[in-house]
């Protein structure tokens, strides 16, 4: 009897787990040590704490170029062009490693640029040509330093917009606090879902990055809703964790979409975009 003839037999008697435990093992094994070897070279070569930063492997950047295409209803191409955009901005690269190396925190922080996901929320801007962008959330100020430049891009071309960012840590955005950047984003620090409350103006995209716990970001997505522009549009970055938004989306008629990240030599999960519209 040949070899598959055998492996046929015995997968059909009781002994087959024990006969597919080596295979199993091997697997499993290569699997972690892969992941081993990610998370020892992070540890070295990283000094991120947390909201971590990493380029999208090619695959989940495609699938991004598409999901981008399909809830602004701009071919994909154009999308493509977006994201290169932003990819090859060089004057925005060189400002944020030469603000991130002289930042009282530059011990926490990276000197390679990496925009992950948030290269997507610049393509939704580029796409929507808001007025009025709010972002909850603001960290570093890495998103609104994106979200920034695709505003003056829009500005640029006939489509003037600003940003409102919102932070209840007063050092907080540290990296858009330059021109051209800061030129179109408006700093506020407070809690976010006060600060939405305080808003004296319509908001054309809604991104919530903030307190990640599924009572805050509702509170946001209600606070939000009576500010909002016709046709406006939500997102969060919370969609690998809860499903808010989509429970929000259902109740207010929206339709809703989520992308995940794949995070390139990097061993975090990856985080993802949720958007209702
Ligand atoms: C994940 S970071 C934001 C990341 C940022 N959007 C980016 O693109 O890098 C979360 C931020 O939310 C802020 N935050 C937490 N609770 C908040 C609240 N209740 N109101 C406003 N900001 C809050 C934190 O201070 C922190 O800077």
């Amino acid at each position: 009897m040949d070899a598959t003839k055998l492996r046929r037999v015995i997968a059909r008697t009781p002994l087959a787990p024990v006969a597919a435990f080596p295979k199993r093992l091997a697997r499993v094994a290569r699997y972690d040590a892969k992941v081993l070897r990610t998370s020892a070279r992070w540890l070295v070569t990283s000094r991120e704490h947390h909201n971590y930063t990493y380029e999208l492997t090619k695959l989940s950047r495609h699938h991004l170029a598409w999901f981008v295409s399909v809830v602004c209803d701009v071919p994909v191409k154009q999308v493509r062009a977006y994201l290169n955009e932003i990819e090859t901005d060089e004057q925005l690269r060189r400002h944020i490693e030469q603000a991130t190396a002289t930042a009282s925190r530059r011990g926490l922080a990276d000197k390679h640029v990496r925009y992950a996901r948030r290269i997507g929320w610049y393509a939704i801007v580029r796409a929507r040509k808001p007025a009025h962008v709010v972002e909850t959330g603001v960290d570093k100020g890495l998103g609104s330093c994106v979200l920034a430049a695709a505003l003056l891009r829009n500005t640029a071309e006939g489509h003037p917009g600003r940003l409102t960012s919102l932070d209840i840590n007063p050092e907080a955005g540290y990296l858009a606090r330059a021109t051209p950047w800061a030129n179109v984003v408006d700093l506020v620090i407070g809690d976010s879902v006060a600060s939405i409350g305080a808003l004296d103006r319509p908001v054309d995209l809604f991104l919530h990055d903030s307190d990640h716990s599924r009572v805050h970001e509702r509170s946001e997505f209600e606070a939000v809703e009576p500010k909002l522009a016709p046709n406006a549009m939500l997102l969060t970055d919370n969609v690998t964790v809860t499903n808010v938004l989509a429970e929000h989306a259902e109740r207010t008629g929206r339709r809703f979409l989520a992308y995940r990240e794949t995070p390139a030599r990097h061993w975090y999960p990856g985080d993802g975009i949720g958007v209702a519209w």
